[in-house]
């Protein structure tokens, strides 16, 4: 059952449209809303000027009136600083985390089961198993800073990153867990010649069943079978000043999907903005359709420069782009001068017109911080800590209203009981309650369960699925098929 329970909430209209939520915990490195609807987060060890954390929290929305009750502490048992994330596709939608640190947390494979629902105590917490067998829940190679993907054919991919904090290249990606008579991980000799730029890599499936891959200033396309090369893409510009430039950590940028649609035919278009080049923030965005006959990247510009870029997809198919430095690079101390303006991406305007100014967020948030879509359809906006003078770490949170709620619109309401849904099939959502409106100017959207870190969420989409709508009612056709919306 979809639990409207924050819709009490979304009384916009006499409030400024960003506004702190609730004192923090930790500065989160992964954030992720569970199919429970509570906002779970883990975090580093070591470089924090605070040593009073168990390392993972969860924050229950509808407790945020109470600082105590509203913070769940999980715990963690290896160092996730810096792992990369996704949702599983099972019933449980388990979080899933790997990579880390240094030493055997860099192998870690964390998996988190959300459970309670608003209202009810969750009591899972997560799970790592420390004692390695030979069928050990492990990653094959050690990572630090690895971009995980769920693919079209249920595998989870994991590419790319380093041994170790700041150590060796690790050009290689892998398909989880080893198999009988591995290991099977491949090495990338385009990830050795680009590191240590091609760091958090940008990964998404396309609709053919191959994955994009987006890596310092390039762009490639592996076969889906062999994971090897199938096609190049053309190299990712910079400005018209500078080709060579970066949109990957440590020149962080973030790449989402453009929303997809009945009949699902269009190719899907990626969306990369900010980066750096080597220091110098970009003020630009680019999209590129990789599956057309002759891709090309597109330039548009931004109102500002931004490196450490942090997008949320939202449910009406824009994006919100906030948080970021205006000059430097990601990690400790390089990044500088805050930017506070928020901006809203509508793909369904012509190009140069897509882009729009928000309001601007209220702290600096910089390396270390995410953007958080919630299920009532307000933004969390979150962490920074990066250790440049005159910005601390920041603990506090934000929470962002966005256009479609200070427009003064309220959310529908509305129950579906079948939540195990298969390509293809038909579902009813029943109850619909409408606040302005009806069922025949109505739009759905579906958007995928992500785990946020670095302000990527891998793997993110947004699906406008055909719908029927009978009085109260609206029956939705699940996408097709695993290309075009792998589960989740
Ligand atoms: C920011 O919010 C205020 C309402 O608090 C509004 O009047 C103003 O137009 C907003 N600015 C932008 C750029 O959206
Ligand atoms: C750790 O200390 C900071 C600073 O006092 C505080 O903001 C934060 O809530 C504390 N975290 C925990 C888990 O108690
Ligand atoms: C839920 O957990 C809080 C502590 O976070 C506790 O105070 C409360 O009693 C619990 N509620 C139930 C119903 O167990
Ligand atoms: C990886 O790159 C390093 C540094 O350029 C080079 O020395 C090494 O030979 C490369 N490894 C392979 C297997 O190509
Ligand atoms: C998915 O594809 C990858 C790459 O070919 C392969 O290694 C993996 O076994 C496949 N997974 C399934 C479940 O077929
Ligand atoms: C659902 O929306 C309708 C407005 O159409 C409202 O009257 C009703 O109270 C809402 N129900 C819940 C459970 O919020």
């Amino acid at each position: 059952m979809y639990s409207p329970y924050a819709a009490s909430l979304l009384k916009a209209k006499d409030k400024h449209p960003v506004q702190f939520l609730i004192g923090g915990v930790i500065v989160p490195l992964v954030v992720t809303v569970g199919i429970n609807g509570k906002v779970s987060s883990v975090k580093k060890y070591g470089t924090s000027e605070f040593d009073n954390s168990t390392g993972a929290y969860e924050l229950v929305l509808s407790l945020v009136d109470n600082f105590d009750l509203a913070w769940r502490t999980m715990h963690v048992k290896t160092d996730v600083f810096c792992s990369g994330s996704l949702i599983h596709p099972d019933r449980a939608a388990r979080q899933l985390n790997v990579g880390g640190w240094s030493l055997e947390s860099t192998y870690g494979i964390r998996l988190y089961a959300a459970d309670g629902s608003p209202g009810v105590n969750g009591t899972n917490d997560w799970e790592e198993e420390l004692a390695r067998t030979e069928l050990e829940l492990a990653s094959q190679r050690g990572r630090w800073h690895p971009s995980a993907l769920l693919m079209s054919n249920r595998s989870v991919l994991v590419v790319g990153g380093e041994v170790g904090s700041n150590g060796a290249p690790e050009p290689t990606l892998e398909i989880l867990l080893t198999p009988t008579g591995g290991p099977t991980y491949k090495f990338l000799d385009y990830l050795n010649r680009t590191d240590p730029n091609n760091l958090y890599l940008f990964l998404h499936m396309l609709t053919s069943g191959r994955v994009f891959i987006g890596y310092c200033n390039e762009a490639r396309i592996p076969d889906p079978v062999t994971l090897d090369t199938y096609q190049v893409l053309p190299n990712i510009p910079g400005s018209v000043t500078s080709f060579v430039a970066g949109r990957t950590y440590p020149m962080e940028a973030t790449a989402v999907l453009f929303r997809q649609y009945p009949p699902y035919t269009d190719p899907v278009t990626v969306l990369i903005c900010g980066g750096s080049n080597f220091g110098i923030a970009f003020d630009n965005c680019l999209s590129i359709q990789p599956e057309v006959e002759h891709p090309e990247w597109v330039i548009e510009r931004m109102p500002s420069k931004r490196v450490i870029t942090c997008i949320v997809t939202l449910p009406d198919r824009t994006f919100l782009i906030a948080n970021g430095a205006q000059a430097g690079v990601a990690g400790f101390g390089l990044g500088s001068d805050s930017n506070y303006q928020a901006l809203l991406y509508d793909p369904s305007q012509p190009v140069h017109q897509r882009i729009s100014l928000l309001n601007t967020t209220i702290v600096a948030l910089m390396y270390h911080s995410e953007l958080t879509l919630l299920p009532d359809g307000r933004a969390l906006v979150y962490g920074s800590d990066p250790q440049t003078p005159g910005y601390p770490e920041e603990m506090r949170i934000e929470l962002y209203y966005l256009p479609y709620v200070t427009d003064g619109r309220t959310q529908p309401n509305f129950t579906v009981e079948e939540n195990d849904w298969d390509h293809g099939g038909t579902y009813t959502a029943i109850s619909v309650g409408l606040y302005e409106g009806t069922t025949d100017t109505m739009r759905v959207s579906m958007l995928t369960a992500t785990s946020s870190t670095h302000g990527n969420n891998m793997g993110s989409r947004t699906i406008f699925p055909e719908f029927t709508c009978n009085g109260n009612t609206f029956t939705v056709t699940a996408p097709p098929n695993s290309y075009v919306s792998p589960l989740g």
